[in-house]
């Protein structure tokens, strides 16, 4: 099976071994992780990591050709349209389930943010929205921060700590936040501006997707307080101050009367 865990662009330009194609002007260094297992040679999936240059306008099938022609010939996976039609080329790309013929290499670099924003709409926007009305406000931020969490579950990397981690600081952070501004886009923003900060300034991997920052950082230490290859979403540092910060949202929240109650109790009074 082949996953694609994470890619990521940068522009150095430094690309250019002899016996490869030249650059184009314009291309963007990609970093790829590919989970790669063959059953005859292999105990466990592994990674392995290549760096492709490639335009923003190229296909990811594109980038995988390069690797299997020019850098690694054991590399197999499945394509037969090339143009998103048969869907022999579904891939788990970046942790969402893609074709990898129809994913430009534009389309990757924003992957991290539109995630946020998707997950919010449907985490906070639908869920919460629905179980809030009639099981009340702390019914709906324990009922969405669990299933956050064990959406989180199946991430490269992901383990239950990572995702009771998630729970806490999603459930807190990003739920206060909508409960005290009632308005999808502040879970949004936060949200976003997470996993840009992390991902894309501070390089430390996001959700379990490594990423590659504007600084080359690398995590050490206790995975307990670093969050090891999950990124920090996993560490108890982040539980520990999303806990009393989202407190704090929520109840500000209850002083502005921004909180429901369960719809039984609100008939009952
Ligand atoms: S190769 Fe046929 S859908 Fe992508």
């Amino acid at each position: 099976m082949t996953t694609i865990s994470q890619v990521a662009a940068e522009t150095d330009g430094t690309y250019g071994a002899v016996g490869l194609p030249p650059v184009p002007e314009g291309a963007v260094m990609l970093t790829v992780h590919i989970q790669r297992y063959n059953p005859e040679l292999d105990e466990l999936p592994h990674t392995e990591s290549y760096r492709v240059p490639a335009l923003p306008g190229d296909r990811l099938l594109n980038v995988l050709h390069y690797i299997k022609w020019y850098i690694d010939g054991t590399l197999t996976f499945r394509r037969s349209c090339a143009h998103g039609v048969c869907g022999s080329d579904a891939m788990r790309i970046n942790g969402r389930n893609r074709l990898c013929c129809k994913v430009l290499v534009k389309d990757l670099i924003g992957m991290t943010i539109v995630a946020a924003f998707l997950e919010e709409l449907l985490f906070r926007g639908i869920l919460f929205r629905f179980v809030e009305e009639f099981a009340g406000t702390w019914a709906a931020l324990i009922a969405t921060s669990g299933l956050f969490g064990l959406a989180h579950i199946t991430n490269a990397n992901a383990t239950w700590t990572s995702s009771i981690a998630i729970m806490v600081e999603a459930g807190m952070l990003l739920g206060g936040a909508y409960v005290l501004a009632r308005n999808l886009w502040v879970p949004m923003g936060l949200h976003a501006a997470w996993n840009f900060t992390q991902g894309f300034v501070f390089d430390v991997p996001v959700s379990g997707n490594d990423m590659h920052g504007l600084v080359q950082a690398k995590l050490s230490g206790p995975v307990l307080l670093s969050g090891g290859a999950f990124g920090l979403e996993a560490s108890m540092i982040g539980v520990v101050l999303s806990i009393p910060l989202g407190l704090i949202l929520i109840w500000l929240a209850g002083r502005r009367g921004r909180l429901v109650q369960p719809r039984w109790k609100a008939n009952a009074d």
